[in-house]
Formats: structure tokens, sequence, C-alpha cells
């Protein structure tokens, strides 16, 4: 601790190292070179891809804020994933070393990827899945996740993977959002040492009436055999998968689609109850995820092996597991479990194993790791890895030292990457052979990204003064829109300042120009990097028939960053119905059901009162004062001065469970 200290207090930065700066891809020239022609740059990155009619356009902004990038060049996403590196004599190298949870493993070539794809394409499309369908996806990290969404990009088709710890109820609100057809899902996936039932929470989704009797548009159900737990079958509904992939023809010839063609619909959390499909298209999305996996993680795919441990249900599992390291030809690691499944060591285990050069994880991780000790892997052989990365949350400086030190050796650069959901790929982070990292801090706008922080008024704040983080100018991986809410679209991200997008997080830049990420500015929490919005957890809380009214707050947690912690006023008749535990285990559980697990507050306190402004606006403020433990802030426009008091003397009320 002592040396992390002293760190820490110089306020020092980690120049590459001469050795790493001189066999880096990104060289200094980069920067000058971007900046010099913003767009000529972005369409250099786009011609490493393989277009089979080669685009004229490069930025088509006519539109704003809805933008086409490489219009009128046409490509398939899945050939530049695949087929393209086994017609260039890479079709024996590993494109996926995979480990379950239990402890099997399978290792993937890139040539039997692409025929696993090639076959999966041909099974799909015999479902009558076809250019622009959507199709569901809910599986356990598994490479069959991968292949299935390959498999839909390579048809023109949209794909829509929800996590599979959704509840059965996000699951189907999802499914109707986007009027898929198809859902592709496991009969179970392993998770801390048990079975997770999936197929069985697919069948409770299209089944439920949440729809006002409306059937869902659900015509066909995909099932791998993982887990092998018994389910219930619907004949002509259900199919296995690999009854499906025998039957198909092995041969598939990737059909080119325009660039601007939908690759994806991901849902996020936003400020209302409501998740947000957010849109993303082929040709803009391949290029921005293809150069930012290659220069921010210097993969040279001859020799690394890349590991990303995000879930293939988010962001990161998109860019950084599927389609920017498979358009690279990178090799990679992948995990089906918990880092903590049979043992505390697991990641490391499996670092040495497969002798991982690039690690992407998020700082909640580190944290539960630093808290374990590091005994756990120092037990292992880390020396393959030259490269660190972190996603999700901002990085304490502490925790990135340990990253560095521990996990890293105490030589490597550790790259701090800031991006969303929405901006598709990385947009700020440092890059690892030219620039001097400071621990937590995410640096400096990617070269072709344009980033500022502005004040309320649209002013730059300058050095050292927070202020809200926009983009500039269009990016080529940018969201296309929302699913069905084009209105949505405009107004969540560019009506505050117009021409510029409005990315929600807060900001300073320090005097050498560094970017400093301070959270979220609106009702958006960051549990565990997963986004989460304090809506959608107090409409599943008002759900529940014994609640009256609910505040959900983020507050500060030591590891998962921020914490959901919720506020209840039960309905006046229930309200002696239960002891204030038993409401709040009631309504935890009811929580996982409505959304899933990773919603369940940590805290709920059961309050006869919530602060509030004479309008009637919730003051999440003092709110959050009190779940973090702090004194109670200003507390004069509160409508009854005393609330905060009689919400202080119920605390103990509150139950906290970590299961
Ligand atoms: O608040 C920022 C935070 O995560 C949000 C985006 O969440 P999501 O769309 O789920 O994507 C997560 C993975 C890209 C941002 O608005 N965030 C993400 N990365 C960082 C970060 N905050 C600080 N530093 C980061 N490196």
């Amino acid at each position: 601790m002592t040396s992390i200290d002293s760190l820490l207090h110089e306020n020092r930065t980690f120049p590459p190292s001469p050795e790493f700066a001189a066999q880096a891809i990104a060289q200094p020239e980069i920067y000058e070179a971007a900046a010099a022609d913003r767009l000529g740059f972005w369409a250099e990155q786009a011609r490493a891809l393989h277009w089979h009619t080669p685009f004229t356009q490069t930025l088509d902004w006519s539109d704003a804020p809805f933008a086409k990038w490489f219009a009128d060049g046409r490509l398939n996403v899945a050939y530049n994933c695949l087929d393209r590196h086994v017609e260039a004599g890479h079709g024996d190298r590993v494109a996926i070393h995979w480990e379950g949870e239990p402890g099997d493993q399978r290792t993937i070539t890139y040539a039997e990827l692409t025929a696993e794809v090639k076959r999966a394409a041909n099974a799909i499309a015999a479902l009558g899945v076809g250019q622009g369908d959507r199709v569901a996806i809910y599986l356990p990290m598994i490479p069959e996740a991968v292949v299935a969404m390959l498999a839909v990009a390579r048809l023109g088709a949209i794909h829509s993977v929800v996590f599979g710890g959704f509840s059965s109820e996000s699951l189907r609100a999802r499914i109707d959002d986007a009027e898929a057809k198809l859902v592709i899902t496991a009969d179970g996936g392993w998770r801390k040492g048990r079975v997770v039932t999936l197929k069985d929470t697919v069948d409770a989704a299209i089944e439920a009436d949440i729809t006002d009797g409306k059937p869902s548009t659900i015509e066909h159900v995909l099932v791998v055999k993982r887990a092998e737990n018994d389910i219930a079958w619907i004949e002509g509904r259900d199919l296995w998968w690999h009854d499906a992939l025998a039957a198909a023809p092995a041969e598939h010839e990737a059909e080119a689609f325009e660039a601007e063609n939908p690759l994806f619909i991901l849902y996020t959390s936003g400020t209302t109850g409501r998740p947000k499909g957010i849109l993303h298209t082929s040709g803009g999305f391949l290029t921005q995820t293809a150069y930012t996996h290659q220069n921010v993680f210097d993969l040279h795919p001859e020799t690394d092996v890349f590991w990303c441990t995000a879930d293939v249900g988010w962001v990161t599992g998109h860019s950084y597991m599927v389609y920017g390291p498979l358009a690279n030809g990178a090799t990679q690691v992948m995990y089906e479990g918990t880092p903590d499944t049979p043992h505390p060591g697991r990641w490391w285990e499996l670092i040495e194993k497969y002798k991982v050069t690039i690690l992407y994880t998020a700082p909640t991780a580190i944290r539960s790791f630093m808290k374990a000790g590091r005994e756990v892997p120092d037990r292992f052989d880390l020396s393959s890895i030259r490269l660190l990365g972190s996603v999700g949350e901002p990085i304490n400086p502490e925790a990135w030292i340990w990253y560095r030190d521990v996990i890293g050796g105490g030589k490597v650069p550790v790259v701090d990457t800031w991006w969303q959901t929405e901006t598709g790929a990385i947009m700020v982070s440092p890059l690892p052979g030219i620039t001097a990292a400071k621990p937590g801090s995410a640096q400096v706008p990617l070269p072709g990204i344009s980033i500022d922080v502005l004040d309320d008024d649209g002013k730059p704040v300058g050095p050292g003064k927070g202020g809200l983080l926009v983009i500039t100018e269009p990016w080529p991986s940018m969201l296309r829109g929302i699913w069905g809410d084009p209105e949505r679209y405009v107004d969540t991200y560019w009506s505050k300042f117009g021409d510029k997008y409005f990315a929600g997080d807060g900001a300073h830049y320090d005097e050498d120009g560094d970017l400093w990420l301070l959270g979220r500015v609106d009702d958006v929490m960051n549990v565990s990097g997963h986004r989460l919005s304090t809506a959608e957890i107090e409409s599943a809380l008002v759900s529940h028939p014994i609640v009256a009214e609910s505040a959900v707050v983020g507050a500060a947690d030591e590891t998962t960053g921020q914490a959901v912690v919720a506020f209840v006023i039960l309905r006046v008749e229930h309200a002696e119905d239960h002891t204030t535990e038993e409401a709040a285990v009631l309504l935890r559980g009811h929580v996982s059901e409505a959304i899933g697990a990773i919603a369940r507050p940590r805290n709920i306190f059961i309050v006869t009162e919530l602060p509030k402004t004479r309008s009637g606006k919730i003051m999440r403020r003092l709110l959050r004062d009190v779940a973090e433990g702090r004194a109670v802030g200003d507390t004069t426009t509160l409508a009854d001065t005393t609330v905060m008091e009689a919400i202080a003397d119920r605390l103990s009320g509150g139950v906290r469970s970590e299961d």
C-alpha cells in the first residue's frame, strides 16, 4: 500500500517502455493524419475492410443527427470477420479458445468458425429469416452465441442479444419492441456452479400475457444443447440447434449489403422506465470497432491472445469479443462462468493456460480482486500479459495501479477506455505506445474523434472545471437511432446542444488536457459497469401490490462503483402485513423477477415519506446523502423539512444482502 500511496501522491504518469513504443501499431503520426483530414482518415480505416462494392462517399450528415457512413459501399460483416481470413490463409489460426465453467473446453479455428456460421446462416434462413428481420439471442457465454450473431449478420438480418441475466419480462419486452420472429437460446448455461435455465425463461417470456393478450411475435425457438437440463418442448415451434445445423447445407455465399444495413439492436437503460433499443448499422460500426481494437489494444493478430471478459449481452461483448477482434483476425479467450468458480483464481488460471497477452475488463472486477488479495493472482504465471484495458466506469487510481502492478507485473501499459452502448466503439483512451498513462484518467480522444466539455449553456468550460461531455463531430460507429423511436433519439442526445451529441456523463479536463470522467449526470446508475435506470427500478417496485411509492438512487459502493438503494413507501392497507425486513426481501425478489438479478437493490429502506420539492419532484440528492451515510445536505427547498429526519430515524430498517 505504501508504494501505491506514494505513486499516487507523486501524480505520476507511466510512459510506454521504449520497447513497447517501438513495436506499437499506433505511432504518433496517427494523430496528425486524423487531424489533417478527419474524413479521409476514417475512409482509410474503412478501406481496411473487405468491400464487395467500394464506397465513394464517406459521411452523409445532411439528415443530421441521422448519419450515413460509407453509404454507397456494400459489404458483408460476417464475411469480414470470417471468410476473408480463411481466404488469406489463416484458416488454421485459433479464433476462440473457449472454456466452460465446469472446465470443458473447445478450440475453434477460423476455418471451423466460418464453416459453423455458414451452416447456421442456412439453418436460420430456412426458418424464414432474411434481411431486416429481427432475431433475439438469449444465450450463455458459449461459442454458439458468437456463431448465432455472425450467422444473423451474414443474412443481413438484425440481432438483439439479451443478457442471460434478464428476466422473462425483460426478455419479452425486448422481443416485443423489436418484433423478433426467432429466438436463439440454450437449455441452460453454467454460472456459479449452477445451471441457469434459460429455455424456461424463454418459454415464460413467449407465453407471458403482458401485452393485453397479444401473442408474442416469436415463430420459432432454436435451442442449443449446453447444460443437458430437462426442458419443456413445443413441437413445431422449438428446434434443436444441432439438428437444424446438421440438416442445413454446408455452403453459404455471403451476400453484400449496403453499409447502412442495420446490424443489431441492443437495449440499454435510459432515464425513463422503458429501455432504449440502440440501433447500430454495418460498415461504420465494423470500421470503428476494428480500428479501435487494433490501435487501442495494439493487436498483433499472429502472436496476441486477446481476452475481453464482458458478456456478449453487453455492448463490450459485441464490439470487443465479436466484431472488432474477429474483423482483425484475433485469437481470443471466451469463458462461460464467473471469475470465482470453482476457485477465486479462475481468471488467472485461464491467463496462464492460454498465455493471454491482452486483458480487457471492468474496474468492478479489479476492485473485487483487490479485496481478495494479491496472493490469489500471485499463484499464477501472468508473465504473458503485455497490455491491460479497463472499461465501464471510472477506474480509481488505486485500482489502476494495483491492476498494473499485480496483473501487469508493474510494467505494461494500461488503457482506460471511455465509450457507451451508443458510441459503439471506444472514443477516449490513451494509445498504449504513445500516451504517458495517467491513473484514473481516460485521457484523450482517439484520432478521428472530437470531444469537448461544455457548461449548461454550451460553452467550453476549460481546464479544471466540471462540465458535460459532448462529442462534437459524427463518428462511424455512432448509433443510428433508437429502434422505432426517432423522436426519443433526437430528444435524448441532440436536444440539449443542437449539433453536438450529449453523452450524459460529467467530465473535466486537467491542465495537461487529459479528460477525467465524473459519472452520469442523469438518473442512470452504473452498477458493476452495467447501466441501470432509476425509473425502471422504481416502476418495477411500484408494480408490486404492497408498494405505494418508491425512489431509487445509485449510492457509491466500494466494489461495484454504485449500488442500487431504494426507498419505499408501503400502501397503508399493507403497512402492517410484513415486517420491514420481510417487505425488503419480498421486494428485492420482485425486482429480480421484473428486471433481472442485476437490478436487485442492495438496500431497501421502508419509509413513510419521501423528500420532495414543493412542485413534487423527489430530491434524490438528499436520498443519496442518506444512502451514502453522509450528513444530509441543504433541505431548504423541501416541502416538508422534517421528512429527512423521519427517514434517518427509519434507517435501521434497511436490509442489506449480498446474495
Ligand atoms: O458513464 C459512462 C460509463 O458507462 C456509461 C456507458 O455505459 P454502457 O452503455 O453500458 O457501456 C459500457 C461499456 C462501454 C458511460 O456513459 N463508462 C464507460 N466507460 C467508462 C465510463 N466511465 C468512466 N470511464 C470509463 N472508461
